[in-house]
């Protein structure tokens, strides 16, 4: 039989050598396990004379207190130490600056939004809102285009399903809505989105649109041709950029004209413009013999592109940050 004592030294300095808590369990069992070391010592107990079995069975379970103890302070230590461990693999530096919370930044399309805005209230405008769905009446009817005026069919028009109200096709509307409840002098800007069934590079089913108008007692088509060239030169930041005004037709003005700008070499469409028609300005109870004024269209999105040279109007809705993140 093995002497104790060199057992129970022989198990504590294995257990203090060891690091790993299975490799201690393991090591555990070859001492305390069925077969262990000390377990066969328990075991051998029978074959001792009577008279000296008590104190051995003595001594053996004192031996096995202590390696009980030596293991559980053991595991404790391998325990604390793995914790260590770990705080220091998972350590934060919270003194290390913040990866921050990225910045937005505004649409190209808003940009040229807060540019015109400011360019008209300069000059006295003030900006006035409407509904995108309409109904028809104020989108055609009270502009002059009666129910079968070839007009309507200029404009390819999303109706809703009742029949009963569209999504408005220019910002024209606005113009009724203002004077219905203002009286002259009106010096208004009313930007917003509209909608038209197109779609191509240059055609969205929804872009934008800013109108103005202004009413007053002496206003005519020479203050109509000074603000929106001023505007133009104001807005590209060209004191040399013409302006062409071109003869056309819209229901809701007389006489009416396209406004073009020099591009290059040749001219750009940009917008449509005109006199207010005596007939919207009856329409909405003003007095057309003692007020009179003009009012125009433009493409906020064209615009946009012209400024900034964007050749596909599409890119502007895709909403592709590679795109948008050039305008911050
Ligand atoms: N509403 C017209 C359009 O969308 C533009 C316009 C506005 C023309 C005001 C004249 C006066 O085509």
């Amino acid at each position: 039989m093995q002497d104790l004592d060199a057992i129970v030294n022989g198990a504590l300095a294995e257990f203090a050598g060891i690091d790993d808590a299975d490799e201690l369990e393991q090591t555990k069992a070859r001492y305390l396990g069925k077969s262990g070391a000390l377990t066969e010592q328990l075991k051998g107990l029978g074959k001792l004379p009577s008279a000296e079995r008590p104190a051995m069975g003595a001594r053996i379970n004192a031996a096995k207190e202590i390696l009980e103890q030596a293991l559980s302070a053991r595991r404790e230590h391998i325990q604390n130490a793995r914790l260590e461990f770990k705080l220091k693999e998972e350590s934060l530096d919270v003194t290390l600056p913040g990866r921050g919370s990225g910045c937005g930044g505004l649409h190209p399309v808003s940009r040229t939004l807060e540019r015109v805005e400011q360019i008209f209230h300069s000059l006295g405008f003030e900006v006035a809102d409407g509904p995108e769905i309409e109904t028809d009446f104020y989108n055609f009817t009270a502009l002059n285009q009666p129910e079968n005026h070839p007009a309507r069919s200029m404009h390819d028009t999303f109706y809703l399903a009742d029949g009963k109200y569209l999504l408005r096709t220019h910002t024209s509307p606005i113009q009724v809505r203002y004077m219905e409840s203002h009286q002259p002098p009106i010096r208004i800007i009313a930007p917003g989105r509209v909608y038209r069934v197109d779609s191509d590079a240059t055609h969205s089913p929804m872009f934008h649109q800013v109108e103005g108008l202004w009413i007053d007692e002496h206003i005519s088509f020479a203050n109509l041709k000074g603000v929106v060239t001023d505007f133009f030169r104001r807005f590209f930041e060209r004191s040399d950029l013409q302006v062409r005004f071109r003869p056309s037709f819209f229901p809701f003005t007389e006489p009416s004209a396209e406004i073009d700008m020099s591009f290059g070499e040749g001219w750009l469409e940009i917008g449509g413009c005109g006199m207010v028609h005596p007939g919207v300005l009856k329409n909405v109870n003003i007095d057309s013999e003692q007020f009179q004024g003009f009012a125009f269209g433009m493409g906020l999105d064209r615009l946009t592109m012209l400024r900034y040279g964007v050749n596909d109007l599409r890119l502007f809705f895709e909403n592709d940050l590679r795109f948008l993140r050039q305008f911050r």
